[in-house]
């Protein structure tokens, strides 16, 4: 039979195999060993403090830490899976290596309260981490902003073509987008505004000792000791709120991909990515597929899954610890390494990647993509907008109708007669009408902030390269 493990006095006898490998987290959670031992070290220190342990008690415990952290980071550690988890088998290895002192560490402690504080930790680490590859990804859209130039492509509402914007100011978009994701996975750290500490609470109920969790608080860069013992080691609201800014940047991402798959088709062909981002099939020598793109597409789905599993694990359990709370581990994993697999894949992809001009110009006169700024041109020639409107529709139908494919081939008198026939005031109407007319022309024209092209689009490229240090 198996040997007693630390909790087993009470209990008759030792875990049989199949449960032992039933129930073990280390498998997964050896992953947490660096927060696990910053914990330690951090409680250790409190203890001593507020004289649970003597100063030279304190100091065995933290050697003993170390040198356990230093052996694991030089692969010179066995974990037993027999221990369950990450804190049983840091402790036990503790014990072995200093005796006596290492038996005092879990003190007013709980494996219930040590979890919820080393998963926070990971998290605020793995926020940052994140972070980064996401701030990464931004620069690469900026940087293919700037080798983008003066492309003036269209833009898509209801995938039907829109009005012309300047092919940076898409890339502009997913740096926006995928720069709120960074700053989202920041504070999913410190959502619920009390920034208070798991540890200290315990298995629940706190401790009749007289810790001061204010010191580990400190220690460990949070803002207080626990508002509810009970809460805190009942709660995984902030590895969800995490794993749902995962969830929030994986859709972020499937769109993006979604998006190239479509412009790297033979019918758009807007953009060329490098081959070594692409892939042949094994019967259809001429392909040349865009699998990276797709399997970032797809991978949103198993993110989802992971949120909903995590979601679902916490639905409807009593408050107070549940084992089933060590699922969220496996999940929250999985769902960083996906996205943080996709975000890295992502970047080198953007880094590889152009706009097409000679395929985009072509075309780009096709649909009408100048209607918009025509109303507007009548706006400023004091045409109610409604109006305009009606005018230029009537102008697109007309084009169509005599085979004009766009409004710059109608005449100035043609203009002024539609104007006209809807009642407008056409004085104003005359030559400058073609500066509002051809999608190159439009693009420049663009003065709302935030807008696709002209003086704004300059503005917030400048502001980006700036911001990202590109
Ligand atoms: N491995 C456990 C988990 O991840 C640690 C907490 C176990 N607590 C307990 N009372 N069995 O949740």
């Amino acid at each position: 039979m198996a040997e007693l493990k630390s909790w087993q006095a009470r209990i008759g006898e030792a875990t049989d195999a199949l449960a032992q490998s039933f129930v073990e987290s280390i498998s997964y959670d050896r992953r947490l060993y660096k927060h696990d031992i910053a914990g330690s070290i951090a409680h250790a220190t409190m203890l001593a403090k507020v004289g649970l342990i003597t100063d030279a008690e304190r100091e065995a415990i933290v050697g003993g830490l170390h040198s356990i952290q230093r052996d694991i980071e030089a692969g010179n550690f066995v974990f037993d899976e027999s221990l369950e988890d990450i804190h049983m088998v840091v402790e036990d290895a503790l014990i072995k290596r200093i005796g006596d002192p290492g038996r005092k560490l879990h003190t007013a402690r709980s494996r219930n309260d040590q979890v919820a504080l080393d998963l926070s930790l990971w998290v605020h680490d793995n926020a940052i981490e994140i972070g980064k590859k996401l701030r990464d990804l931004c620069r690469a859209y900026v940087a293919l902003a700037q080798r983008s130039g003066d492309i003036v492509m269209p833009s898509y509402t209801h995938l039907q073509r829109a009005q012309p914007i300047l092919a940076g100011a898409e890339c502009l978009a997913w740096c926006t987008m995928f720069s709120r994701d960074a700053d989202r996975c920041a504070t999913a750290f410190q959502f619920t505004g009390t920034h208070d500490i798991p540890l200290g609470s315990g298995a629940i109920a706190g401790s009749s000792l007289p810790i001061d969790s204010g010191i580990t608080a400190q220690l460990l860069g949070y803002e207080q000791p626990p508002l509810s013992s009970i809460e805190q080691t009942a709660s995984r609201d902030q590895a969800l709120e995490f794993l749902f800014s995962l969830a929030m940047a994986a859709m972020h991402l499937s769109r993006w991909a979604e998006q190239w798959v479509i412009y790297s088709s033979t019918e758009f062909s807007f953009i060329k990515t490098a081959d070594r981002y692409t892939t042949g099939s094994s019967m259809m020598p001429q392909k040349r597929n865009p699998d990276m793109l797709e399997l970032i597409r797809g991978r949103c789905g198993t993110v989802y899954g992971d949120l909903v599993s995590l979601l679902t694990i916490c639905k409807g359990l009593p408050i107070g610890y549940n084992r089933d709370l060590q699922e969220d581990k496996r999940v929250l994993f999985r769902a960083y390494d996906t996205v943080s697999a996709c975000v890295t894949m992502a970047a080198a992809i953007v880094n590889s990647t152009n706009y097409v001009r000679e395929n985009i110009e072509p075309t780009l006169e096709r649909g009408f993509l100048d209607a918009t700024s025509l109303a507007e041109y009548f706006v400023t020639k004091g045409i109610a907008f409604r109006t305009a409107h009606k005018i230029v529709g009537t102008l697109v139908a007309r084009c169509e109708a005599e085979k004009k494919s766009a409004l710059a081939q109608l005449s100035v008198a043609d203009f002024v007669e539609t104007a006209k026939s809807v009642g407008a005031n056409v004085a104003g109407i005359g030559p400058d009408v073609y500066e509002a007319l051809g999608s190159r022309n439009v693009v420049k024209r663009y003065r709302s902030p935030g807008a696709a092209g002209g003086q704004p689009y300059v503005q917030r490229l400048a502001e980006w390269k700036q911001k990202l240090g590109v």
